[in-house]
């Protein structure tokens, strides 16, 4: 039997109240499906740690984490440690040091799951989105000069890699040949952003010469926020820069269903390191102590990191099983209209993975 370990990295706000939930619910898949177990250990890392120790992690973290298979990660900020202390302390380091290049979001309308789109089911929204997600306008190249006076100026450089770039469209493209409808559009902004922006049409350019099978089209990233909007059927795999698809992602989020449901892979496609697997959604302090917080996010993110281990079987049994549990609207949390709490969300699903048959 395959054991996988797992870094749990519940984090801030919310974050340990859906990683404790997504561990339960991927113990009650390991228990039922018999064909694989979890070795997880939780690390304390995060705001808490901050205040404890001045920084988000241990200094030789990456090295904690690189002995597993897998990172579960729940939400790094808190209203006491500035944002950009939290995010490059722990997520942004994970990312960048272990080169998870390709960040994978995914956003389709689970059973019984509602778009705000008027007359949008499930037919006519299914995306993933592949964000760039190692350089960019998150590439933290810049600085303050002048600091604290009048004249001061801050310059924040994005970086765009010809290796970089070509490397997560060959990515994408992969990706959109895995699909049923094998169409990829590049959303850049190159009318305005005359360096980077054209780097990336061209590479688009060159890399689609190896894939004569993915159709393929271009659109500004102005433009495909209406078009996320008014022709959502239009669209399937999408690759953008990592900013523009940071935003569109909480678009394509919002539009199917709520932030409370998306999930997230950061992947290191090459397996060199450990990839991460976080829902969307962010500490959501407001929710802190309440026991409502929707954990389905993290569940879907268990289920795309089931697919990485390659437990695709048991990753398709838990998207059944919440698919179950959305469709019978029975016990779902507040920001899905419910009254459930968290456990019961849990209860709810573990309870549709035991009555699964194969
Ligand atoms: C996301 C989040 C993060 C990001 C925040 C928390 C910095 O919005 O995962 O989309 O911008 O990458
Ligand atoms: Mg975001």
């Amino acid at each position: 039997m395959k054991t996988h370990r797992i870094a749990a990295v519940p984090g801030d706000g919310i974050g340990p109240d859906v990683i404790g939930a997504g561990l339960e619910v991927l113990s009650a898949l390991a228990g039922r499906d018999g064909g694989f177990a979890l070795d997880v250990e939780t690390l304390p890392w995060g705001s808490g740690y901050y205040r404890a120790h001045g920084r988000m992690m241990p200094t030789d973290g990456l090295d904690t984490l690189k002995r597993f298979d897998a990172i579960y990660f729940g939400s790094a900020g808190s209203p006491e440690v500035p944002d950009h202390i939290t995010l490059w302390g722990l997520r942004l380091a994970i990312c960048q040091g272990f080169d998870q290049y390709a960040n994978v979001r995914p956003a389709r309308l689970l059973p019984g799951i509602a778009s705000p789109l008027a007359g949008v089911g499930p037919n006519r929204l299914d995306w993933v989105i592949v964000r760039e997600n190692t350089e960019g306008e998150y590439s933290g190249a810049g600085g303050r000069v002048h600091r604290g006076l009048p004249e001061e100026v801050a310059a924040e450089v994005s970086v765009f890699t010809r290796t970089g770039v070509t490397r997560i469209q060959r990515f994408a493209f992969e990706l959109a040949r895995t699909r049923p409808r094998k169409l990829l559009t590049l959303v850049t902004k190159s009318n305005a952003q005359r360096h980077g922006m054209v780097l990336w049409d061209e590479v688009f350019e060159d890399v689609s010469g190896d894939y004569p099978d993915i159709k393929t089209d271009k659109i500004l990233v102005d433009a495909m926020t209406a078009r996320m909007v008014l022709q959502p059927e239009s669209i399937d795999t999408v690759v953008a820069t990592n900013l523009h698809a940071d935003i569109l992602s909480d678009l394509a989020a919002a539009l199917s269903g709520g932030m409370g449901l998306a999930p997230t892979a950061n992947l290191n496609p090459p397996g060199d390191h450990p990839s991460m697997f976080e829902p969307i959604h962010g500490s959501a302090f407001d929710l802190v102590g309440k026991g409502i917080a929707n954990p389905i996010g993290a569940f879907w993110t268990a289920a795309l990191m089931l697919e990485h281990l390659g437990e695709g079987g048991a990753a398709d049994r838990l998207m059944t099983a919440l698919g179950r549990v959305t469709a019978a609207g029975e016990t779902l949390p507040p920001d899905l209209g419910g009254r459930a709490t968290t456990r019961e969300v849990t209860g709810a699903v573990i309870a549709a993975i035991q009555a699964s048959n194969d």
